[in-house]
């Protein structure tokens, strides 16, 4: 070990308090990307960030307008030209947090309890943005660091990312980078560091049912106005079939199949059924017949219900037949789907499938893009050797089922691949209430990350 990792390490083992009280401050702002009312904290997000990156010693730090929620960029160049530059890619808004009735402690005043931060965006990802910020204050503070670093903070992530991909490309010389580094997945276990090499995209629709101008007696009009309610759940039954197929015309057409090899690779992933049995309380599992539960969430694309809003809903009892139904559907789309592809498809089957009794409308929301990244670069390799310094074992590689619209971006218009990886765990309860942050593999994410700045560093 060199004198600088040893002082480093120190540094960042001496910090803990301090780092968790940070992370304690920026998890307290509700930087709620979907809620036009939270609009305000997340601006007090961005200038969180601003503070924060002055603070670690950037330089050229900027708050970058977009048509939605800013991006926040910083530099720290002092590496030089001789050294790689790593784009670090975070994103600094959060997901909704209700129902806030569920939450043990209100989910923008974090607590700790045990080994656990709790709060909205402890996990995912303001506590994973703090493991490269943490690190890179512990090189700074014992004697520099050996990479350029450029900061990519955005605010709309969780949100699909609309403006982002138009942002990288807009913005091409200023992100001009080696590699990226993308802490925004988890890993399996708290002894299973994690390298993800492939996340699923998105296609996300609100679909509007209308029948009567207005909700009727249910007794007067029952038998003759088609109920805008059924009309939608037959709909929606329609969109799987009986071996848990999605039934939208050419919505297979794309996808790539997994070779063999892939197949047995992720039949040693420790995510069989018992696994999902626990992490969910299910009585039993479902999906797509024919493939694997480790399969089905890496490798193959799904249909979601995500909400369904028809008539009513309060206690007691009303009989009405109600005018409006909705509901948000979304799929996860796998290498090679398209979004929009995919839009269309829905389109056809409302249209085919809809009776002439009620009027609809297809709202799209996010789309995103399917990614593999590859697995060979050195980038993921020195990865791999700063997990296994920490751990003692070499990572795991998966594919993971959720989305990061920004790692496609980044393909696409800087011609580099992200390093996917994170400290967050399969129950840290992400979207979720009562969301979480285990303590010590935090501290060991920071850890990990002084290690890999120092391992690239170094070539
Ligand atoms: N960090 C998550 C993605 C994730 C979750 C990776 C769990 C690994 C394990 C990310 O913030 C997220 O939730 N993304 C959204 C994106 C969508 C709105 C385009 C998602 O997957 O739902
Ligand atoms: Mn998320």
């Amino acid at each position: 070990m060199t004198d600088q990792l040893t002082a480093a390490l120190a540094y960042a083992q001496e910090n803990q308090g301090r780092f968790l009280e940070e992370l304690i401050d920026f998890v307290s702002i509700p930087s709620i990307s979907t809620d036009p009312l939270a609009r305000p904290d997340i601006l007090r997000a961005a200038g969180w960030l601003v503070d924060k990156l002055q603070d670690l010693g950037a330089k050229n730090v900027q708050i970058m307008p977009t048509p939605k929620h800013p991006v926040v960029y910083g530099e720290i160049l002092e590496a030089g030209p001789g050294k790689p530059t790593v784009l670090v890619y975070g994103h600094y808004d959060v997901q909704p947090a209700e129902p806030l009735e569920l939450w043990e402690s209100p989910p923008f005043e974090p607590q700790c309890r045990g080994d656990y931060l709790y709060g909205r965006g402890a996990s995912d990802m303001k506590g994973q943005m703090m493991t490269c910020f943490n690190a890179i204050q512990a090189l700074e503070h014992t004697g520099g660091l050996g990479v350029n670093i450029k900061f990519l903070l955005e605010g709309e992530e969780e949100i699909g990312s609309p403006n982002l991909g138009q942002f990288v490309q807009d913005n091409r010389a200023l992100l001009a980078c080696d590699l990226a580094i993308n802490p925004d997945t988890g890993m399996l276990g708290v002894e299973m560091p994690t390298i993800t090499y492939g996340l699923r995209g998105l296609a996300y629709f609100e679909i509007r049912m209308s029948g009567p101008s207005q909700d009727l007696h249910s007794g007067l009009f029952g038998g003759t106005v088609h109920n805008p309610a059924q009309v939608l759940c037959e709909l929606i039954a329609g969109m799987h079939d009986a071996q848990g197929r999605v039934t939208l015309p050419g919505f297979y057409d794309r996808v790539r199949a997994m070779d063999s090899d892939e197949r047995k690779e992720l039949a040693r992933l420790p995510m069989g059924e018992a696994f999902y049995l626990e992490q969910t309380g299910v009585p039993a599992l479902y999906g797509e017949s024919g493939y694997t539960v480790t399969e089905r969430v890496c490798g193959r694309p799904t249909l979601e219900v995500n909400g369904l809003l028809s008539g009513f809903t309060d206690e007691g009892q009303k009989t009405v037949l109600p005018a409006k139904s909705m509901a948000k559907i979304s799929m996860r789309l796998v290498p090679d789907q398209d979004p929009e592809e995919v839009r269309q498809q829905m389109a056809k089957y409302l249209e085919a499938h809809t009776p002439p009794t009620v009027r609809w409308e297809l709202i799209k929301h996010a789309g995103s893009f399917p990614s593999i990244t590859d697995r060979q670069t050195p980038a993921v390799v020195a990865m791999s050797q700063a997990m296994e310094q920490v751990w003692g074992k070499r990572p795991v590689f998966k594919r993971e089922g959720g989305s990061i619209p920004v790692v496609v971006h980044m393909q696409q218009h800087l011609g580099v691949e992200s390093v996917v990886t994170g400290f967050g765990l399969p129950d840290d309860n992400l979207h979720a209430p009562n969301e979480k942050i285990h303590l010590p593999t935090f501290y060991r994410g920071i850890e990990t990350m002084v290690r890999y700045f120092c391992i690239l560093g170094e070539k």
